[in-house]
């Protein structure tokens, strides 16, 4: 089974814009996993544009399903994941200010820097993933850092994807074949929608999770947060 972890970190951005609370960020929260997400993911940056820090003890109150952070393990992400503790932290070694994440760990060149993080996590009963590219080296190192899981960054895939689908998801599977001989669960995000979806659930085997957010959020204006949810969960039977 493939999890949906929703990323809500859009509907914050929306909230932030007016200076309110509204959209409710706990409250989608809650809806999507009424309407059948079975995580929720948020991705607080260092300017707090999207999930702000003061909401992650909210969420973190609230969320029944499997809480993840994702971020870059600065020490103030260091601390606020800890005091939270959620059920997955994801490292991403995002810059600050950028954009959005674009590229996974040099898990080779950051290998005693990671496993560090790794166990400190750890020793606060945090299961932790890498945000790598599909790439065997960094899988491999990824293992070296004792981390549970890796997630694959799917942006290239799912720009590849409509030109040329059986080799845009080549190396997502040759890297989830490696990662589960090794030891490694496989999360996966980036860019995933309802287009290309199922075609990648059905080629990287095994798919623990997905963690998904602009393209979801964006249908839901369309279709409805529970209609969307159930869209997604479709494409991952
Ligand atoms: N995984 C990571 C590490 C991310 O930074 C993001 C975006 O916040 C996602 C997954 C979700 O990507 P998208 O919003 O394109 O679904």
């Amino acid at each position: 089974m493939t999890r949906l972890s929703v990323n809500i970190n859009k509907v914050a951005l929306i909230r932030n814009s007016r200076g309110g609370n509204l959209p409710d960020l706990v409250k989608i929260a809650i809806d999507c996993e009424k309407f059948g997400a079975q995580g929720i993911t948020v991705h607080p940056r260092p300017d707090q544009r999207h999930v702000r820090f003061d909401d992650i003890p909210k969420l973190k109150y609230a969320v029944t399903t499997e809480f993840n952070i994702e971020g870059n393990p600065t020490s103030d992400f260091m601390k606020l994941v800890i005091e939270n503790r959620p059920h997955q932290c994801t490292l991403v070694p995002d810059p600050p200010g950028v954009l959005t994440s674009n590229s996974g760990w040099n898990t080779v060149l950051n290998q005693s820097f990671l496993k560090e993080v790794v166990a400190n996590l750890h020793e606060h009963g945090i299961r932790v993933s890498l945000f790598v590219d599909a790439d065997e080296r960094m899988v491999e190192a990824a293992s070296q850092t004792g981390a549970d899981r890796i997630e694959l960054y799917t942006g290239t895939f799912a720009h590849d994807f409509y030109t040329n689908k059986d080799l845009a998801v080549k190396a997502h599977k040759q890297c989830a074949f490696l990662a589960n001989n090794i030891g490694l669960g496989v999360n996966a995000g980036h860019d995933l929608n309802l287009e290309n979806l199922k075609f990648y659930k059905s080629n990287v085997l095994p798919l623990h999770e997905v963690s998904i957010g602009h393209a979801l959020i964006s249908d839901a204006l369309y279709y409805g947060l529970q209609n969307t949810i159930q869209m997604y969960k479709k494409q991952l039977m």
